[in-house]
């Protein structure tokens, strides 16, 4: 069965971030997203805040997105909504949200794992890119997660290494909360890294298996290293901030491509995606780049804004699980654990 003329709305609300976006036959006709300043005041995500501002958002959003796209509701042919993992409370909303108007609208239902998500957002149709080939190896790299993932096919897919602590993101949140610097830290570490000497300083890389990632020894090496520099020198960090941000990002960067290669090494498979968060990380995208000319790899990198949580990625899983007629009963429950 083919289907021609396929409009899916796109739902996202597993954390801090409320997204709607309309996909229609691949091509994203609106992508909205409201992100939660509330949180940046305690320095991280406050679940209970955050499905609160959800609920808030979530109408306005998705109307947003349905205007944005040119379309009226009763033109949609399913609605695709992040199931999980994420905060029990935030997926909740968009599920229930999302349960109801599919009802409403007697149209299907689809459920999407947000990790899924985050590697499935390459195949998003877009001019002059093409999507990675199967097999691909995939690293994702976010707030709450850290995995590299053998993908077969789009639903067939095997996670080969990950975290065994902190996530990639946290460790870029939680280095730059001991900086002194707003949440979410990320971003700001990477702006200042552009200014700075890489080489500066030197940080620790956690030795654990050849695919598997360490960063909750970094954070403290990070917060030992301030405090013994600031007690010789008070404005050690407002002194060196670009220069620390620099060899932070560069570390971290080194480790991930290390971790990377040894899967590449393992598996054979040379066709490399990323995804999450992490990815709109400008140390890592440079790093990916080069690794095309110097070890022949193809890479694929995300466009920024479906790098961060969006909801572009939740509507192209939509689309691909209905081609091929998964759908979701309505009973179906938010899970925060959910794996894939
Ligand atoms: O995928 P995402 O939006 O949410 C989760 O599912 O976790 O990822 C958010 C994470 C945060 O930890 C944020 O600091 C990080 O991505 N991030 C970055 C950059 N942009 C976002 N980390 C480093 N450099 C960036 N440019
Ligand atoms: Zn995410």
């Amino acid at each position: 069965m083919t289907h021609t003329n396929l409009y899916i709305l796109g739902i996202e609300s597993s954390c801090d971030d409320t997204a709607a976006a309309v996909i229609h036959n691949g091509k994203i006709l609106s992508n909205v997203v409201a992100s939660q300043e509330i949180h940046a005041q305690y320095g991280g995500v406050v679940p209970e805040l955050a499905s609160r501002a959800h609920q808030q958002n979530i109408v306005p959003v998705v109307h947003q997105a349905l205007h944005g796209a040119n379309i009226d509701k009763n033109q949609l042919s399913a609605i695709a909504f992040t199931r999980g993992p994420g905060l029990m409370g935030s997926l909740l909303v968009g599920t229930s949200f999302s349960k109801s108007l599919a009802l409403a609208l007697d149209i299907p239902l689809i459920d999407v794992d947000h990790m899924q998500a985050h590697i499935l957002a390459h195949f998003i149709d877009e001019e002059g890119k093409t999507p990675p080939a199967f097999p691909f190896l995939a690293m994702t790299i976010s707030g709450g997660h850290t995995q590299i993932v053998k993908v077969t096919d789009y639903f067939e897919m095997e996670v080969i290494g990950q975290t065994i602590d902190d996530a990639v993101g946290e460790a870029f949140d939680k280095s730059a909360k001991i900086l002194g610097l707003p949440y979410p830290g990320g971003p700001l570490i990477d702006k200042y890294a552009q200014e700075g000497n890489p080489k500066r300083f030197k940080f620790p890389k956690p030795k654990v298996n050849p695919m598997d990632f360490s960063f909750s020894g970094l954070k403290t090496a990070v917060l030992y290293f301030v405090e013994k520099e600031t007690k010789e020198n008070p404005n050690f960090i407002e002194e060196n901030i670009a220069d620390i941000c620099a060899s932070l990002q560069k570390t971290i960067v080194d480790y991930l491509m290390d971790k990377l290669k040894n899967a590449v090494k393992k598996t054979g498979i040379k066709e490399i995606a990323i995804g999450g968060g992490v990815s709109a990380n400008s140390g890592i995208r440079k790093a990916l780049k080069d690794a095309e000319s110097k070890y022949g790899w193809k890479t694929h990198i995300p466009k920024f804004e479906y790098c961060t949580d969006n909801a572009a990625m939740i509507a192209i899983v939509g689309e691909l699980k209905y081609r091929q007629g998964l759908f979701t009963s309505s009973e179906v429950t938010a899970s925060a654990r959910l794996k894939y």
